[in-house]
């Protein structure tokens, strides 16, 4: 199998990270024979800088061309000031919405090794393991009119009958694929937007009947992720709620620097660490690469249809920290402190023992590796 995958390292830690992302994820192909062509672009502000845009036609034409997307990160300080339509983020922006990448699934949980790490207390997260299902492409972040003036500011929050029926499904298709349960996250007593996304929401239901759906304000949820994290399996949301509270999901699980992302639309695929540029330590070798290796986890398992190489990985993240390695973000006294690459190679080291030791099932495409 042959597979297109163009790489965005961007800006901040996204080239550092990157790097070891790509490392791995040709490491990984190599053991099941899967040929990659990668092509690298420019995207955000490293692209500002070299021709003044945040995204050429020339990166979303390769973007187009391949089965998938991995990014590092976008943004920075250096490119803040900058009009909405020059800023960084306007190119991820943009990739979404070129792509229809409309499912955002943002997966959090708790690694064993890691419960004392959160701000939170052991036993509030221990039993963590929850995918926000974020709408991507809608909402508040495209509707229009959009604007500002010297005495108002405006954004339309709108959504389609389409764009809520779609994700509802995403949403409940992935519920049956964990514990069947689905929490939709709205604003209904305030907003008619979301009145009738949740009406929606409840017709899609009645074809998973065997799903359970339990509605939830957002400031509740808000709440509730912090009270009793343990207590949720998907939660559904429209893109703003998303975007905050998989932030809120994140620091459960300890850091920022943990959770992977896919965003994932009916042609195209882009996967990338939920975490942002992080100015302030980038280029020190120091930034948490797990969110990048977890990222291209879930592409071998989506876009190369290889759940097990998937599995493989996220098992070697695991045991990696479980051996008591650490970046800096994550580090617990008495734990090994590892630079990016460090911890990259120690990964790669972990998944290839597992390789080793795992026996072979005849569906696992595994190849031998000289
Ligand atoms: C995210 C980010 C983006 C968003 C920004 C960088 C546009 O915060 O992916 O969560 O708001 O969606
Ligand atoms: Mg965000």
């Amino acid at each position: 199998m042959r597979f297109a995958v163009t790489i965005l390292p961007g800006d901040g830690i996204g080239p550092e990270v990157m790097d070891v992302g790509v490392g791995i994820m040709v490491h990984v192909a190599q053991g099941y024979g899967l040929l990659l062509d990668l092509t690298t672009k420019q995207v955000g502000g490293a692209s500002l800088d070299a021709c003044g845009l945040p995204i050429t036609d020339d990166t979303l034409e390769a973007c187009y061309g391949a089965q998938a997307v991995l990014l590092g990160a976008v943004g920075g300080p250096r490119w803040e000031g900058l009009p909405h339509d020059k800023k960084p983020e306007r190119a991820l922006l943009r990739l979404r919405e070129a792509l229809g990448l409309y499912t955002n699934l943002r997966p959090a949980r708790v690694y064993p090794a890691l419960v004392e790490a959160s701000s939170l207390r052991p036993e509030v997260v221990r039993d963590t393991d929850l995918l926000v299902v974020r709408e991507l492409t809608g909402g508040i972040y495209f509707g229009k009119p959009r604007g500002y003036d010297h005495d108002h500011g405006w954004n339309t929050l709108v959504y389609t009958r389409d764009e809520v029926e779609r994700i509802a499904r995403v949403a409940f298709q992935q519920a049956d694929l964990r514990r069947k349960h689905v929490t939709c996250v709205d604003k209904a007593n305030v907003l008619e937007s979301s009145q009738f996304w949740r009406e929606i929401v409840h017709e899609v239901h009645r074809d998973y009947p065997h799903i359970e759906l339990v509605d939830l304000y957002v400031d509740n949820a808000a709440m509730q992720l912090v009270r009793n994290p343990g207590q949720f399996d998907v939660l559904l949301t429209q893109n703003m709620f998303g975007d905050i509270l998989s932030d809120v999901a994140s620091v459960v699980t300890g850091s920022l620097g943990m959770l992977p992302s896919a965003s994932i639309g009916d042609e195209h695929a882009l996967y990338e660490p939920v975490h942002g540029s992080a100015p302030d330590i980038a280029g020190q070798n120091t930034a948490n690469p797990l969110a990048m290796i977890a990222s291209v986890a879930m592409m071998f398992a989506t876009s190369f249809n290889l759940p097990e190489a998937a599995h493989l990985l996220e098992q070697a993240i695991e045991g990696t920290l479980s051996a008591g390695y650490r970046t800096a973000d994550i580090a617990t006294p008495g734990a090994t402190v590892l630079s990016t690459s460090d911890m990259g190679a120690q990964v790669q080291e972990a998944f290839d023992h597992l390789v080793q030791t795992q026996p072979v099932s005849p569906t696992s495409g595994l190849v031998e590796s000289e």
